[in-house]
């Protein structure tokens, strides 16, 4: 497949031409992100796609981000650039093993993470973003136990935050756990002035430090409303193309991984490239599919998210 010259312009008239939509997650490349109808945060993107008139999704982000999308609309096509761009979190919580897990405690019910897979939906109860997991554990009953699942990380939080009792699924995001806290702190060292944000997926010696927990799009308006000037950033630091383009005069540090890698970087969302948005626009493939009893259960806990928040 030849790809052209102009690979942004060819990208722009097959959205014409398909009556498509791209959905962007704010972890992706910046080319990709600058030829999205829409960048936002996960819970964002979920009403986007459930809201949109479009007769194709692309979805420019990882798997479970795309599944979502299909989720909310079965009669839509919906393409992933990259059927591999997968995610370390959903992985780490494979629906057998959790299915065994959930009938340790059958009388709890089951709020996931977005960041699982359509069976891992299925199985629950609630699904939450990191923008409103606090609001929805708020809203249970307290003697109603709760099984919180994938990200052990964001399940402290949410613990803490909505001072609540949680039985946790120990998954985690591979990006979220290499921030080094030593590291962060020497950081901090010279840079005595910037406020440390911090997505809550981040581990606890890392939040800890943190002036300000939240999703993306949180820390996105944070760093704008924010009278301070320098922000050290514990998330994907793809964000940082649009704090940059919202906030031109301030400045953003990526907060520093263990090792000197670029191991903060999502793998997985940085799979997908211009090059593959445009082949999966002009080829109408690598399509999200999946059973109708599997989309049925997990549409569910995606509607009661969707009526909770
Ligand atoms: P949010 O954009 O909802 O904060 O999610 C972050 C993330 O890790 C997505 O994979
Ligand atoms: Fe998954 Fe973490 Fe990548 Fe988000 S940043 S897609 S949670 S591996």
């Amino acid at each position: 497949d030849r790809i052209p010259v102009d690979v942004v312009a060819a990208i722009q008239e097959l959205k014409q031409s398909l009556n498509a939509v791209i959905l962007a997650h704010y972890y992706q490349d910046s080319e990709i992100q600058d030829v999205a109808d829409f960048i936002g945060d996960s819970l964002e993107l979920s009403r986007r796609a459930a809201s949109t008139d479009a007769d194709v999704i692309v979805f420019a982000g990882v798997h479970f981000m795309a599944e979502t999308a299909k989720i909310l609309n079965p009669n839509k096509l919906v393409l992933l650039p990259d059927l591999a761009a997968g995610c370390s979190l959903a992985d780490s919580c494979p629906p057998d093993k959790f299915a065994a897990f959930k009938a340790q405690y059958p009388d709890h019910i089951v709020i996931s993470y977005i960041n699982c897979t359509a069976e891992i939906k299925a199985l629950s109860d609630i699904i939450c973003t990191s923008s409103n997991a606090v609001k929805i554990v708020k809203q249970i009953p307290p003697e109603q136990g709760i099984i919180f699942a994938p990200d052990r990380n964001l399940g402290r939080y949410v613990m803490q935050q909505a001072e609540r009792e949680m039985v946790l699924w120990q998954g985690s995001c591979m990006v979220h756990e290499t921030f080094s806290e030593k590291k962060l702190v020497q950081l901090k060292v010279n840079y005595p002035d910037a406020e440390i944000i911090a997505h809550p997926e981040c581990e606890e010696a890392v939040l800890q430090h943190a002036d300000f927990i939240g999703s993306t799009s949180a820390l996105l308006k944070y760093i704008a409303q924010s009278q301070r000037t320098q922000f050290i950033i514990a998330t994907e630091p793809g964000i940082i193309h649009q704090m940059q383009k919202a906030q031109p005069q301030k400045e953003f540090i990526p907060a520093p991984p263990m090792n000197n890698c670029a191991c903060n970087e999502c793998p997985h969302m940085r799979l997908n490239t211009l090059e593959k948005l445009y082949l999966a626009m002009k080829n109408r493939t690598p399509e999200i599919t999946m059973p109708e009893d599997i989309r049925l259960a997990a549409l569910r806990p995606m509607q009661r998210m969707l009526e909770m928040s």
